[in-house]
């Protein structure tokens, strides 16, 4: 199968930050694999703006440095490189300050898509956003691209949204949630309103629960200071395992396009119902062996935030009443592993009696590695001796079915950079389902924090808490594996 690439209008991409971690790691190698790809065109171009003094050929080398050690450079695309670099541009600037703005106003071209990346901390959002607009470098088209974290509860995320509606009309902020750029993640949509098969039974009447894991088997990295003010609820729940319950339970849009999208996703938000303290287990990896723990790798001896969360949440409407969605997320666990499995409800009555208990049809999407879909169906086990009954995966493994469009996939970040180039929100977090979101957790946190929680010890390198099992048995179900 061959993958259909169109290429985006010209651009001027501006990456605030433009010498930072993300930029290195992420962005730079994302738009030189879609320039690689044809996609990005040769006028185009990106403008690195960043507090180093640097040349425009001195950023250019460090940039094509980074390409080379993260990026995934194959053979082909390396000889490509020079031509991507000579795309790039800097400007040295003061994003609380006035320096570097006048140059930076001179460098960008009114005539073509301008967009913003604010690859910094979200103190400095309100602070480029302002000035974006004092420099009149922005224009009614322009957009501005912004990571999360969006605050650290409903308060200060309302703050950050009204700074920058101050600034910028909804229409022009993208807010970026990596995992809804995933591939598999948007096969969930594809799945589910592409095909007649599975829309009739997604609803309480056939599904007995889901679960959605993503599980990392690295730590917290170089983001200790960052992560032990955060933990796994804020890290992760409150955005990314968020989308994908959204995604999976959201009532079918009109159209898809990106307001009637996440119209739909801000009503299952809205829907979750309190979660009890006793549906909520918080753990905290120690080392195993000669493997650090959380509190030496953030420093902090005395540290109670969770590196592992897994929880179990309502949604209280029609469609999902009496449906639990346990979601579970940690780090340094025994394998990276993301699915989300739809666990279908038994049959009513079986007319194998003798043939082995009919189990649950589960389907597995997986989110990474080894993307793909399994669909677990009972079958007969072939050959004599009367009917044995097996299940078996209906395995629907990407790479396997799709051969090199699978691998060719653009990963997140190079996806939803062309999309907001392209002009498209669909797969971007809209300001209220941010603030939704935070009102949902704020409590749930508030409740542990009043509490003194003291999360639950894991071992490195083990699925986790031994008392999220617990939670489980005590509704006679059990988690999936972590494969
Ligand atoms: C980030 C979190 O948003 O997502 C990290 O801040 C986490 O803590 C990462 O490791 C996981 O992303 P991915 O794409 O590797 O699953």
């Amino acid at each position: 199968m061959v993958s259909r690439i169109i290429p985006v209008d010209p651009f001027d991409l501006i990456i605030f930050g433009g010498t930072g971690d993300l930029a290195r790691r992420k962005i730079l190698p994302g738009l030189f694999r879609r320039f690689c790809a044809g996609q990005m065109p040769n006028n185009a171009r990106i403008i690195g703006a960043a507090r180093s003094t640097l040349s425009a050929e001195q950023y250019k080398a460090q940039i094509g440095t980074a390409i080379s050690e993260f990026g995934n450079v194959t053979g082909n695309q390396a000889k490509q490189l020079n031509a991507f670099l000579a795309q790039l541009d800097y400007v040295k600037i003061d994003v609380k300050g006035e320096d570097g703005w006048r140059n930076l106003a001179s460098k960008v071209r009114k005539n073509f898509v301008n967009a913003h990346y604010f690859s910094v901390a979200p103190s400095l959002f309100g602070d480029i956003a302002k000035r974006l607009n004092h420099w009149q470098i922005a224009t009614p088209d322009s957009r501005i691209v912004v990571e999360k974290p969006f605050g650290r509860d409903l308060e200060s995320s309302q703050k950050l949204n009204a700074s920058l509606a101050a600034q910028f009309d909804e229409g022009q902020i993208y807010r970026i949630d990596h995992y809804l750029g995933k591939e598999t993640v948007q096969n969930l949509m594809a799945v589910r309103f592409g095909n007649v098969l599975f829309e009739p039974l997604w609803n309480a009447q056939y599904i007995d629960h889901i679960q959605i894991t993503v599980a990392e088997t690295v730590g917290v990295g170089g983001r200790g200071a960052y992560y032990d003010t955060s933990g796994a609820m804020r890290d992760m729940v409150q955005n990314h395992l968020m989308q994908l319950l959204c995604l999976i339970a959201m009532e079918p849009p009109a159209r898809f396009d990106p307001d009637a999208v996440r119209d739909e996703k801000l009503k299952v938000i809205r829907a979750l119902g309190d979660v009890k303290p006793h549906e909520i287990v918080r753990g905290q990896y120690d080392g195993a062996l000669d493997a650090q723990s959380y509190r030496q790798d953030v420093e902090n001896p005395r540290s109670f935030t969770e590196s592992y969360l897994c929880l179990k949440a309502h949604i209280e409407n029609w469609r999902w009443s009496g449906v639990p969605f346990y979601l579970r997320t940690g780090k340094k666990l025994k394998e990276r592993s993301s699915e989300i499995a739809i666990v279908f409800k038994k049959l009513p009555h079986s007319i194998f009696k003798d043939s082995g208990e009919a189990k649950n049809n589960v389907l597995a999407i997986r989110l990474q590695p080894n993307e793909g879909m399994t669909m677990d169906v009972t079958i007969k086990e072939p050959g004599p001796g009367g009917m044995r009954l097996i299940q078996l995966p209906l395995d629907m493994t990407f790479s396997e079915v799709l051969g090199d469009t699978a691998h060719d996939a653009p990963d997140a970040y190079e996806r939803l950079i062309m999309d907001v180039i392209r002009g498209n929100q669909t797969l971007f977090m809209r300001g209220d389902e941010v603030e939704a979101a935070w009102t949902w957790t704020d409590p749930i946190i508030n409740a542990w924090e009043a509490r003194n929680d003291v999360p639950k010890i894991y071992e490195t390198g083990s699925s986790g808490p031994d008392d999220a099992n617990l939670l489980m048995d005590r509704d006679g179900r059990q988690w999936r594996d972590i494969t």
